[in-house]
């Protein structure tokens, strides 16, 4: 799960992803295109409404997206179109590029629409972002928890 700071969207749409998968043998995982706000806890906004549904994410530490993520993952999704555009950029070829994936195609295939970046907003720009990735991370982990 990646977006910029990895403290708004991505450790939401980590922790929720989490929270539904029944399988013990997929890595969930996030990271930010960002530096900025490396080794943070994630926005008290986002442990805010996590907690709310009953989800714990105040043990993730942001961390930067790296090279080496394309090996140890084989689905990387990006929360919006500026993600998209700076992990493809970091991407050495063809099977890189196909493992990232817009979250929200999850629910309006080909739409290409961006989870929008609460960080500046008030919390209901919170709430609108959980429902979003709950909808999305439903999709994905009816996929893999069918995929055994
Ligand atoms: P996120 O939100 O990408 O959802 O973690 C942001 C957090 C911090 C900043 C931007 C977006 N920032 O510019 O500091």
């Amino acid at each position: 799960m990646v977006c910029l700071g990895n403290i708004c969207r991505s450790p939401l749409a980590e922790g929720i992803l989490k929270s539904k998968l029944s399988r013990t043998d997929i890595v969930v995982d996030s990271a930010g295109t960002g530096a900025y706000h490396i080794n943070k806890k994630p926005d008290h906004r986002s442990i805010a409404i996590a907690k709310i549904n009953n989800i714990d994410i105040t043990n993730q530490r942001a961390r930067e997206f790296m090279v080496k993520d394309f090996d140890k993952f084989d689905l990387i999704y990006v929360m919006d179109n500026a993600n998209y555009q700076d992990v493809i950029s970091m991407a050495r070829n063809q099977q890189d590029i196909a493992k990232v994936k817009m979250i929200l195609n999850e629910v309006f295939p080909n739409e290409n629409l961006d989870v929008p970046d609460p960080y500046l907003g008030g919390d209901f720009g919170f709430k609108n972002v959980y429902k979003m990735l709950d909808e999305a991370c439903d999709v994905i982990a009816k996929k893999i928890n069918s995929d055994a």
